[in-house]
């Protein structure tokens, strides 16, 4: 798809990417997506088009990739940490509820490792307030909660193709939304703010190319290009494949690791699906836990530092992320782990560190 793509003379933002948006739009049954050229581009186009006044706070986690956080701030929107759940690390309902004030303007929840959020909760806080939810789906491509997509939620979506993703384009993301109120504006937002972009000038009538357009905001140089959008397409195909050895992956290493001292699992409900872009567990000595793996030849990642704990933010006192953050490890995960690899890292943890 991508050679030809390469052949065909347009590389740039045209069929494909328009193709990869409808084929994407339909697998998280959304009615709409946009394409961007990065998870973050996607995340700040999702925060602008909410049109914040700045100063507005917005309630995210601290339990996440940056990107989460920044996003708030370039739009000099204030972010308002909650504490998560102790066996998720996904945002506690309750400690939102606890931030919300006449300030409030958004939530941002972000599916921790793929795992859903509670998002019936977050919807009905959403609705009983009037605060548009933004979720961030960098981890959750292919998570279903009590049998629907994510992405197929109100307010609005944001995904990451980057390469570690469960569906990449080399580097891409994607928002989805559903009706019509964000489009338009949110298709110019991620062109310069242009309102026509080049393929759709070409084949315009008799003129042929129509070099017209207006640009009526300041927008940015975020969107995809068709031989990103080719990758997309081609990776989308294999998503179903991968997330389900993913989950096969998963499901061994809870069976194996359920009673192992010093660990602790995370929780995983059976009224949601996830799609397991991180195993990650709970290690009394985490430290101890990524040497023993690593001295045996196995990487073993954290995610994340806490982000209230950087230096644009204030270090907020919220016990459970403390607690989470200095403890989760994730374990290695992706489609092409073998069951021998996975069995050596679940010996050398059973072993003990
Ligand atoms: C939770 C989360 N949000 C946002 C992003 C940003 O995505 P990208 O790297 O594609 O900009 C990432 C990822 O890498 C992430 O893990």
């Amino acid at each position: 798809m991508v050679a030809e793509v390469l052949r065909s003379g347009w590389l740039g933002m045209g069929p494909k990417v328009s193709e990869f948006e409808h084929a994407f739009a339909d697998y998280v049954g959304a009615s709409h997506c946009l394409s961007a050229n990065s998870g973050t581009a996607a995340l700040h186009l999702a925060v602008r088009i909410l049109d914040l006044p700045p100063g507005t706070e917005v309630i995210t986690t601290p339990v996440t990739f940056i990107s989460t956080n920044h996003v708030i701030l370039y739009e000099r929107l204030v972010p308002i940490f909650a504490d998560v759940e102790p066996d998720t690390g996904n945002l506690d309902v309750e400690s939102v509820r606890s931030k919300i004030t006449e300030k409030t303007g958004a939530i941002m929840i972000m599916h921790y490792g793929g795992y859903p959020c509670e998002l019936d909760e977050f919807y009905a806080l959403s609705r009983e307030h009037g605060i548009p939810i933004i979720e961030d789906c960098a981890h959750a491509c292919g998570s279903s909660y009590k049998g629907h997509r994510i992405g197929s939620h109100d307010t609005i979506q944001a995904y990451s193709f980057d390469p570690t993703k469960n569906l990449t384009t080399g580097s891409g993301g994607a928002v989805t939304f559903s009706g019509d109120a964000y489009e338009p504006r949110l298709r110019a937002l991620r062109y310069m703010g242009v309102d026509k972009d080049s393929f759709s000038r070409m084949n315009q009538g008799e003129t042929g190319y129509s070099w017209e357009y207006a640009v009526n905001e300041i927008g940015f140089r975020y969107h995809m290009n068709d031989i990103a959008a080719a990758l997309g397409l081609a990776q989308l195909k294999r998503l179903a494949a991968d997330n389900q050895r993913r989950a096969g992956i998963a499901d061994l290493y809870s069976a194996a690791l359920a009673n192992v001292p010093g660990l602790t699992l995370l929780r995983r409900d059976k009224d949601r699906v996830s799609a397991n872009f991180l195993y990650a567990v709970l290690a009394d000595d985490r430290d101890g836990l990524i040497r023993k793996l690593s001295e045996n030849g196995v990487g073993a990642a954290v995610h994340f530092k806490r982000c209230d704990a950087y230096p644009m933010y204030e270090l907020q006192n919220l016990p459970n992320v403390e607690l989470f953050c200095s403890q989760v490890v994730s374990l290695p995960m992706h489609p092409c782990l073998s069951d021998k690899e996975v069995a050596y890292v679940v010996r050398l943890i059973s072993e003990g560190w």
